[in-house]
């Protein structure tokens, strides 16, 4: 059955890599329709709002949803996609490409994923007057004794941890390091947190890794916490699997992780929830080359290799990332980022030449 694909490009050069995406895709004559309502500036331009009705009722009945980025005017899309469609696993492949750039000096071989809770932790900012909480919570003391109404004038922020969260991401980090396992891998989750400072929270994330993994005999665990990996992920990145972490730590080691693999140019992602699943490279909108034409549209089209896969066309997500690995293999059409001089469209012209 065709498949219904909604394409939101958003801000910056979120509309070029997406529609650089979806070049390929229709180039590859897929059972895709693929849908792409006005959103983010352009929408706002002609509609006033970033995200028309038009645009959320088609990313409604999508079966995968492709997203570029977005900049604070048009956030209520990536709020949408990610807290009310409740994508909760968002999946960052680190996988280095023969003939891609990067700071390590041996990287062939670096291929893990993170895992990032996606839908709690400090998202989507929960903040406020430090004076609402002295008056909320009289009677809280921390480590030290002091209460709120010690600090003075100043902001809080706020970061939930559930029980469900952390036993869905849990379970998602395990599941997807068995599939991993079955394909050769080491069969190993990396559980991150900062539980020696934050013993409730991280606490309960880490406590529930541990007992989630219990069901999976087949895979080894470990924990290490947030700063240290940070350093192992540059140091030891191939003895990386699978990492599982709440939501800002994901965020930061997978900008961090993405480097081993030649940058945001190159870093795909998958958001999957129960009913819904969106993919986006985990780049912004890069405002400093917005507009240019020289976006690397790779990390998209990476995104795209990872939606045949969730939509079940594995052969064809193959085909689609054998195509990209042959253009940097070759590595005579780079973009800026990646020290070439080539366009977003000469690179999405050399992988769909690829493709044939
Ligand atoms: P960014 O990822 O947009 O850019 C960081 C740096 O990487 C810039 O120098 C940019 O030129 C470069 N870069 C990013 N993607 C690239 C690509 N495909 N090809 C070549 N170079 C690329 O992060 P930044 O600058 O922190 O944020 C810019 C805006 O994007 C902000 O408004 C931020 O809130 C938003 N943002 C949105 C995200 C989303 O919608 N999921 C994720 C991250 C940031
Ligand atoms: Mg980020």
């Amino acid at each position: 059955m065709t498949k219904k694909i909604v394409a939101l490009g958003g801000d910056g050069i979120g509309p070029e890599v997406v529609d650089a995406a979806i070049q390929v895709l229709e180039s590859m004559n897929l059972d895709l329709e693929i849908l792409k309502p006005l959103c983010g500036e352009a929408a706002i331009k002609k509609f006033g709002t970033p995200f028309p009705k038009e645009a959320m009722d088609l990313t409604n009945q999508s079966d995968a949803i492709l997203f570029g980025a977005t900049e604070q005017a048009s956030v209520i899309i990536l709020a949408y996609l990610r807290w009310v469609l409740d994508t909760y696993a968002n999946l960052r492949p680190i996988k280095y490409y023969e003939g891609v750039s990067t700071p390590i000096k041996d990287p062939e071989g670096i291929d893990f994923l993170i895992v990032r809770e996606n839908s709690e932790g400090m998202y989507p900012g929960r903040e406020g007057d430090i004076s609402l909480l002295a008056e909320k919570l009289p009677d809280y003391k921390d480590l030290m004794g002091k209460s709120f109404a010690d600090f003075g004038k100043g902001k809080f922020a706020i970061r939930i941890i559930t029980e469900k969260g952390c036993k869905r991401i849990a379970k998602a980090a395990c599941e997807k390091a068995r599939e991993r396992k079955k394909r050769g891998f080491s069969g190993k989750v990396t559980c991150v947190t900062k539980s020696n400072v934050l013993r409730e929270s991280c606490g309960l994330f880490q406590k529930t890794c541990e007992e989630v993994i219990k069901g999976y005999p087949e895979l080894r665990y470990e924990h290490f916490y947030v700063d240290d990996m940070a350093r192992r992920i540059v140091r030891f990145p191939k003895d990386i699997d699978v990492i599982v972490t709440s939501n800002m730590f994901g965020d930061i080691l997978s900008d961090l992780a993405g480097e081993l693999m030649g940058g945001l140019g190159m870093a795909p992602s998958a958001c999957i929830g129960d009913r819904y699943a969106y993919f986006e490279p985990v780049h912004g909108s890069a405002p400093d080359i917005a507009g240019k034409g020289v976006a690397n549209p790779t990390a998209t089209i990476l995104s795209s290799v990872m939606m045949l896969e969730y939509l079940g066309m594995r052969e064809k997500a193959e085909e689609l990332e054998n195509a990209v690995k042959a253009v940097y293999e070759e590595g005579k059409v780079l973009t800026p980022d990646m020290g070439g001089k080539s366009k977003t469209r000469n690179v999405t012209k050399a992988i769909i030449q690829k493709l044939k």
